[in-house]
């Protein structure tokens, strides 16, 4: 059987201009993702400063525009000043997040150049586990004051002359999780949160700060957190966090598909409350949404997976092997991402490589793109501009957590400088084509497609490996545009991608 599906596209129907760091990924001193992963001295392909270039390379192409950095559960036991100046005396610790060795080879600086090589914002994080307002303010001072103090000079006398001008902070993470390294109840954090964020924004006005969110939506304490951490400290603060891992522990595709809309509710409930706390102030400040922690993230999962015995140094951990309704599932949540950009202005896919990464590696050997690096990609490369507000007709299916649910997922962006607009679509039926029309008004008279792609394979199960990424973009022939319509056949389970231009 084919579906049918229709959308009605305007230019004048926007939702949000989109933030591009919506697009953002995520580096965490933890398993093999910052040694092993993007740096590695001694690799046939690592640069002077022991970068793995082949990783670079499909950073690149993979295209995030701002990355997380240090962590994670990594980030509540973090000194910052063991990861900064000469390598020879750094010191040795013990990560008690991760159950690891901790060379502290990589740090700050180190991160910021590989940044400016791959072309990426830093999004930094602050230690509120072990640590508070004082070490932050020198941290930021040591990285964002151009100098004459003594954090500022001792980061020129490591060999850093200009402030590296990060502008994007975190308060912690995951204060409320029993797993990280002095977790905090609402009211601990809230205050330590809004004392850290005011003494910060001291030391540089300029700086964007996260207050952590609960760690999942299935924390019991999920919804109270955010209203009293904000409620405490809602003038200080610029966003409040969310992490979204999507699961298919049940190996039900219909319920897997269906975490996509637990995201989705998930957003708008913590735009609610962020909202409500505004309300109980008669306050016009909108705290934005950073889903600072998101992906498909349940295969590696077990106790042996997270803590390797006898204290190693960067241990395979939480190695994802991603399959192709995985990437599907990927590809939806960044759907709803987008078709969220009025609040949720970041978002960073954990992790970049390795540790449930869409980048694979072989320690000394190749990296490959695992399979849900493809929807990424497309998303970084065309998403450009402003999200449409759609009308959109799709046939539904029912699950078990979130009722009825469109078979049809789509979100499309316009750049109004260029009049390019690039439109992502996912069929959720696993058995059925979709006929797809799209009314694009408003938009030119002269539109033509450059690109229609699909991510399309009749196993769900079939994974990419270093010798044969299966999984990869392949034309839809099927799709064409005709004056201001766009017709397509969607595959059934398909993440399909048009790139039209507009000829003004
Ligand atoms: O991304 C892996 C881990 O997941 C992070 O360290 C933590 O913040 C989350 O629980």
């Amino acid at each position: 059987m084919t579906l049918k599906a229709s959308v009605i596209a305007d230019a004048d129907f926007v939702i949000s201009k989109l933030d591009r760091r919506l697009f953002g990924t995520f580096v965490e001193h933890m398993g093999r993702c910052v040694y092993g992963g993007i740096y590695e001295p001694g690799h046939p392909t690592a640069d002077a400063n022991g970068f793995r270039q082949d990783v670079m390379a499909l950073t690149r192409e993979l295209g995030p525009t701002i990355v997380r950095y240090p962590g994670g559960n990594f980030l509540s036991g973090y000194d910052w000043e063991d990861g900064a100046g000469p390598k020879e005396s750094r010191p040795v610790k013990l990560d008690l997040a991760w159950h690891s060795t901790e060379t502290n080879e990589f740090g700050t600086n180190e991160f910021m150049i590989w940044c400016k090589e791959a072309g990426v914002e830093p999004m930094f994080a602050v230690n509120l586990g072990t640590r508070g307002p004082d070490e932050a303010r020198h941290f930021l001072e040591y990285c964002n004051h151009p100098g004459g103090t003594y954090y500022s000079d001792l980061r020129i006398s490591h060999g850093f002359t200009e402030p590296h001008n990060i502008k994007f902070w975190c308060l912690g993470n995951e204060m409320d999780g029993p797993w990280q390294t002095c977790a905090k109840t609402a009211h601990e954090y809230g205050r330590i949160a809004q004392e850290t964020a005011k003494v910060m924004k001291w030391v540089d006005p300029s700086i964007e700060l996260t207050a952590c969110g609960s760690s999942q939506r299935l924390m019991p304490t999920y919804g109270k957190w955010e209203y009293e951490v904000l409620d405490t400290c809602f003038d200080q603060v610029d966003y409040i966090s969310l992490h979204h891992y999507m699961r298919n522990d049940g190996n039900d595709i219909k319920e897997f598909f269906a975490e996509i809309e637990a995201l989705d509710y998930f957003i708008t409930e913590v735009a609610a409350i962020a909202d409500a706390v505004a309300a109980s102030r008669r306050s016009t400040k909108r705290i934005m949404l950073s889903l600072d922690e998101w992906n498909v993230w349940y295969k590696a999962h077990t106790p042996d997976d997270l803590k390797k015995p006898g204290w190693p140094k960067a241990p395979p951990l939480l190695e994802e092997i991603y399959n192709f309704e995985d990437a599907l599932v990927v590809g939806g949540a960044l759907i709803v991402m987008m078709n969220h950009a009025d609040r949720l202005k970041a978002g960073c896919l954990a992790q970049l490589v390795n540790v449930i990464g869409p980048i694979m590696t072989e320690t000394g050997g190749p990296a490959w793109r695992q399979t849900i690096f493809h929807p990424i990609a497309d998303c970084t490369r065309l998403g450009h501009g402003e999200v449409l507000r759609l009308k959109v007709d799709t046939t539904t299916f029912e699950t078990k957590s979130q009722g009825n649910i469109p078979h049809l997922l789509t979100a499309a962006v316009r750049d109004p400088q260029t009049g390019n607009i690039a439109i992502y679509a996912l069929n959720r039926s696993t058995e059925d084509a979709i006929e797809l029309d799209i009314d694009l008004r408003g938009m030119g008279e002269w539109l033509a497609l450059v690109a229609a792609t699909e991510l399309h394979h009749a196993d769900m199960k079939i994974v990419n490996t270093k010798d044969n990424e299966v999984i990869k973009p392949v034309a839809n022939g099927s799709a064409t545009v005709k004056g201001s319509r766009l017709t397509a056949q969607l595959k059934p389970q398909s993440w399909n991608v048009f790139a039209i231009e507009t000829q003004q």
